[in-house]
């Protein structure tokens, strides 16, 4: 059985789904490097648009490192392992596609960074978001905690790693994580409609718009502000907004090229 499931939901819609369902797809190391390879071919077709990831099972999304991993005295692996987690979630933090993150049941410690890294978190009534590592006498390696820190506060991120505390969907909605909070049977269709509102935004736009909220953040407010105006002065000369201007003064529907 294939450690990832590769499926296109509509056209120009990728979904990557975590297969390891019997241990609540946990990243193992081979699941990881599955998992990197279907990043790195969506990321590179240019018939792409917009990528879902999804856990297998209904019952989580991914429970986290593989903790069969850590076992033993194995100190060049671990560290091994979790460079490669950063890696590889900051190559999906830059990805220049839309990614959006669907919450099935458990999102925790890397499953919760990899949700960190994603654009969009859509989660059904059962999602359960936390960062548990330090029930194991660890802490979160995979970016967890500044990503966290820096999307909810001291405070909210105080609550998931030092009291261990799982939030549910409505507690991540009340947050600004999760944009919608759907029953468990509508998550497949809450995606979609996410998806479908993606592919109607400029390609080149939304990978721009992507760095400004990756970087402007840690950046000073005026030189943020000057990198949005030289974005859009950028984004102005291309066929893309030629095309998105006329449209919608004809009355029409835009044919973006990312051009
Ligand atoms: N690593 C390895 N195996 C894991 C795992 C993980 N992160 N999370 C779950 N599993 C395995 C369990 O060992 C179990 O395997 P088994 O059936 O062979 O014994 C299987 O997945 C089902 O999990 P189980 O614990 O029986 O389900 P549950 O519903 O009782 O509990 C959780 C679910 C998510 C609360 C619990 O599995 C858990 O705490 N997992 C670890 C979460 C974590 O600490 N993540 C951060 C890792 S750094």
């Amino acid at each position: 059985m294939s450690l990832i499931k590769i499926s296109d939901l509509l056209p120009g819609v990728r979904q990557i789904t975590f297969n390891r369902p019997d241990k609540l797809n946990a990243l193992s190391t081979p699941l990881m490097d599955a998992f990197e390879a279907a990043l790195d071919a969506a990321a590179a077709a240019p018939e792409i648009r917009v990528i879902v990831l999804r856990g297998a099972g209904g019952k989580a999304f991914v429970a986290g490192a593989d903790i069969g991993e850590y076992q033993g005295d194995r100190s060049a692996e671990f560290i091994a392992y979790q460079m490669n987690s950063r890696r590889v979630f900051d190559k999906l933090e830059r990805l220049a596609k839309p990614v959006i993150c669907a919450i099935d049941g458990f999102a925790l410690g890397g499953g919760f960074e990899i949700a960190l890294c994603c654009d969009i978190i859509v989660c059904s009534e059962t999602a359960q978001l936390g960062l548990p590592e330090g029930r194991l006498g660890l802490s979160p390696g995979g970016g967890g905690t500044q990503r966290l820190l820096r999307a909810v506060g001291k405070y909210a991120a105080s609550d998931l790693m030092l009291a261990g505390w799982r939030m549910d969907a409505r507690r991540a909605q009340a947050l600004g994580i999760a944009a919608d909070v759907v029953p468990q049977e509508a998550l497949g269709e809450a995606v979609l409609k996410r998806a479908r509102a993606c592919l109607k935004i400029a390609p080149l736009a939304q990978a721009e718009m992507k760095r400004l909220l990756r970087e402007g953040g840690d950046a000073p407010l005026e030189a943020a502000k000057s990198y949005e105006q030289e974005v859009l002065f950028r984004l102005y000369g291309t066929r893309d907004a030629k095309e998105g201007i006329d449209a919608f003064l004809e009355k029409r529907d835009p044919q973006f090229r990312g051009e």
